[in-house]
């Protein structure tokens, strides 16, 4: 447990007002605006769409939902890719990002992400027979773990004011 200062409250350890002092700002923006936040939306909704997209397919048999779900699968995927090279930058180049334990947590858990949305466009283009029920299994997992790296991601934003304040109005 923290110590006592003398004013009664609780003493902060050395390490997190250094923390507190770096520049947490967006280093990678565009006229004021952190761009992985801006591309973080495509990857998130073609996971969740290729989900749908596969429950369809299962429902109706209809080998068009076996072409959609290429297609939405290749774009969860590589727009994924795109995100994580941007937020990588990030992380690498902003001392204050880069310095937070949830900044490491959010790039793993974005990283598993886009392992598994790659491997479900795979299963796609190599073994489109292989859908039901490996495709949909990787669809609903891809699912679950565009939760996890989306929520930690909103904590970094929302919790700790990381990517914000980068216009030079402000
Ligand atoms: C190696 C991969 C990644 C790294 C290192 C990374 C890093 C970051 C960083 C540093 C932020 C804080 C905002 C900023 O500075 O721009 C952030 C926010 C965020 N990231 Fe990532 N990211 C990665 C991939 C992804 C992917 C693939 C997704 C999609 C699920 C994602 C979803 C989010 C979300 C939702 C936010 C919060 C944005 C908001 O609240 O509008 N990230 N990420």
């Amino acid at each position: 447990m923290a110590k006592k200062d003398d004013s009664g409250s609780h003493a902060r350890s050395e390490v997190l007002l250094e923390l507190l002092r770096l520049d947490a700002g967006s280093a990678v923006a565009l006229v004021g605006h952190p761009i992985h936040v801006m591309m973080v939306h495509f990857p998130i909704a073609f996971v969740v769409a290729t989900l749908g997209v596969d429950v369809i397919y299962w429902w109706s048999g209809d080998p068009f939902w076996v072409r959609a779900g290429l297609w939405v699968a290749g774009f969860a995927f590589w727009s994924g890719v795109a995100a994580s090279f941007v937020g990588t930058a990030e992380l690498l180049l902003v001392p204050g990002i880069r310095l937070r334990e949830a900044s490491w947590s959010h790039a793993v858990a974005a990283m598993t992400l886009v392992a598994i949305a790659g491997a479900n466009w795979g299963v796609r283009l190599f073994y489109p027979a292989e859908i039901l029920p490996h495709g949909l299994a990787l669809s609903a997992l891809a699912s679950v773990m565009t939760g996890f790296a989306g929520w930690h991601g909103g904590k970094l934003v929302f919790d700790h004011g990381v990517g914000i304040m980068v216009s030079p109005k402000e």
